[in-house]
This record gives C-alpha cells, structure tokens and sequence, in this order.
C-alpha cells in the first residue's frame, strides 16, 4: 500500500478530534500522487462530506474552473485540505482540530513531494504564513526548503465576491509561469524575482 492510501485509511478511523463524530464520510485528499502542484483548502463542506472527495461543491466547480483557465485537470495536481472531516454547520475549524489533522497533512506533503504548494484561504494560509494577512500576500509566491508556497483566496469566498473572483483568476493565471521559473532553477538557488513577485521567506 503506497502512503496516501496508508494516510486515507488513517484518516478514515481517526477519532483524534470532535469533528469525527458528527463527519459522514472523511475527506482525505485526492488526486496525482506525484503532482507537482498540491492545492490546500480548508475543510470539507456538505458535498464533500457526502462524497467522501475534496471541493465536489460549488467551490470546486469554480477551481475546477480556474484549472481549465491554465489547462490543467484534477488528475495533474493533488487536492486536500486542512482538516479531513467537515466542521458542522460549515464553522471554522478550530485550532485544537487544525492541530489534531497536522500530522496527515505533513505526510500528504512529505509522500507528494509537490514544487508548488497552493494555499486556499486563510486557514490554510495560515500554516505556512503565520501571522499574515492574505488581502497583503495573495498571488505572491515564497521559496522555503525546496517548495514554492503561493497563498490565494479561497475559491468559496471569491465564487460570490466579483472584486475577489477577479483576483483569484489573475493570481491563477501566474501559476504557469511559477512553474516554468522553476523548472529553470529550483527555488532554493538564488534566482530573480519575477512578475509574480518570487521572494525567499
Ligand atoms: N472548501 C474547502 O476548503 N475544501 C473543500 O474540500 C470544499 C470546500
């Protein structure tokens, strides 16, 4: 058994916090095992705790979408979330829930091993740019230990907000260019800054 699979079925018995009580289904991740691009939203909602699949909602029609706006499917990436189970009613995960879900998440990450981390929202933002503000770093890439981490707005919130959609789909469209500087130089050597604004943490 390869390790998402040991993860998703970790993932499944976990009782490790509230949310296992009232999840229909866990919500592990899917996608490429070896997706260069990993995208990171934040729990699952009322589709995807039916469907045991992340962003299978509106959300996810509309990243569905902005995959298509740079020809890519979901098979070309990996997708998963903060937290595995669906916080009720759609609340914020809770630290102690975020905290309790980090060590599958690493995994996911270690086993994937992507060049470009894409964080959606703010709780997802939130563990590789604590303290920040995402109205200040969206759609500005950072290099750490090898990976690219590019913060945007999640696609629930920018679906109903037209400034923010607009937002959404330029800093997706810096995606392509992301991974063909990389391609050029890994991001732990020194290299220029580009248009999408690259900087070193
Ligand atoms: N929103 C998320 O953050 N994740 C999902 O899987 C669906 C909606």
């Amino acid at each position: 058994m390869g390790e998402l699979e040991l993860i998703a079925r970790e993932v499944a018995g976990c009782t490790a916090c509230v949310l296992s009580k009232t999840r229909h289904k866990t919500v592990p991740g899917s996608g490429g095992a070896h997706a260069d691009i990993m995208f990171i939203g934040e729990a699952p909602g009322y589709h995807e705790d039916q469907r045991g699949e992340p962003f299978v909602g509106p959300a996810g029609q509309f990243l569905d979408e902005l995959l298509a706006s740079i020809g890519l499917k979901r098979a070309d990436v990996f997708i998963a979330n903060v937290v595995k189970c669906r916080p009720p009613n759609n609340r914020d995960p809770q630290p102690d829930e975020i905290a309790a879900c980090d060590q599958f998440l690493q995994r996911q990450i270690a086993a994937i091993k992507p060049k470009v981390v894409v964080t959606l929202g703010r709780f997802s933002m939130g563990k590789f740019f604590p303290g920040e503000s995402i109205s200040r770093i969206h759609g500005r890439a950072r290099a750490r230990n090898g990976v690219l981490y590019f913060p945007l707005y999640h696609p629930a919130a920018a679906l109903h907000q037209p400034a923010l959609r607009r937002t959404i789909e330029e800093d997706f469209k810096k995606l392509p260019e992301l991974i063909a500087t990389l391609d050029q130089s890994p991001p732990d050597e020194p290299h220029q800054e580009t248009a999408t604004q690259l900087s070193l943490f």
